[in-house]
């Protein structure tokens, strides 16, 4: 079982949570700031571009009558249509403008089965083995730090219960790297980071990685599924 010390301070000094407090949004203020000022544009802007990769999460997640999950950075709720309804869900999110949309995706779809939080990722307030799946989409290079995100992940799960990541990660391609300056300033809202390594993450999971996926647009995404056991020895597929 995974146990953390919750009175001991964050591990704060993993090098992608260096190079994201440089680049990216530095504290959770941060992030409650940037979605107040342009959480109205989130659906339109990046609602049908990243929905093939919300779907392909949930096909994966495979949820089973009577489960519960975890989605962590649930913003305006837009996989929590996909969801079948026998299933117990709570999403969470730092930013009340998010889940204020949230809360309206609920009341339109009449999703009965899920409840929404206020709270951290990295800083989460459930007990240990709380979820049987935790569903992460476009959240972890979006926090400060995701090492300690992940050690929360890994906390609240059960053993052996299982961790979906979907992210974008560093690209050296000439065309994502136009996206990003297209994108810019909205780029830190969904973690369009250049520096944000796959490499660094799956060492800081620490957790065995079960499949690693291309989504979305060119495949530039990833959906990451980890199992919550010791790490073996993760490394990217070329
Ligand atoms: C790019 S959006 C993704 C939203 C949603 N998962 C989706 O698929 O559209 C990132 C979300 O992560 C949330 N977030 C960022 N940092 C967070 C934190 N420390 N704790 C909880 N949520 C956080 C943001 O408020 C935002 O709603």
């Amino acid at each position: 079982m995974n146990q953390i010390d919750k009175s001991q301070p964050s591990e704060d000094n993993s090098p992608a949570c260096e190079q994201e407090n440089k680049k990216g949004l530095r504290d959770s203020q941060d992030v409650v700031k940037a979605y107040r000022r342009y959480g109205r544009l989130y659906n339109m802007v990046f609602g049908p571009v990243m929905e093939p990769g919300r779907k392909q999460a949930l096909k994966l997640m495979n949820c089973q009558p009577g489960e519960r999950i975890l989605e962590a950075g649930v913003g305006t709720g837009l996989a929590l249509p996909y969801y079948p309804r026998d299933v117990q869900i709570i999403g969470i999110d730092v930013s009340p403008e998010m889940l204020r949309q949230a809360r309206e995706t609920i009341s339109r779809h009449n999703l009965e089965n899920i409840e929404i939080q206020e709270m951290d990722v990295q800083n989460l307030e459930f007990k240990d083995d709380s979820f049987d799946k935790i569903a992460i989409m476009y959240v972890a290079s979006v926090v400060p730090d995701p090492k300690k995100m992940m050690q929360e992940a890994r906390r609240v799960c059960r053993p052996d219960g299982d961790v979906y990541v979907l992210n974008h990660f560093a690209s050296r391609g000439r065309i994502m790297r136009g996206v990003e300056k297209i994108i810019s300033p909205l780029a830190n809202l969904v973690g369009f980071h250049s520096d944000f390594d796959m490499n660094q993450f799956l060492t800081d999971a620490e957790m065995e990685l079960v499949s690693v996926k291309g989504v979305n647009a060119f495949g530039y995404w990833k959906l990451l599924h980890f199992r919550n056991r010791p790490a073996a020895d993760n490394k990217t597929p070329e």
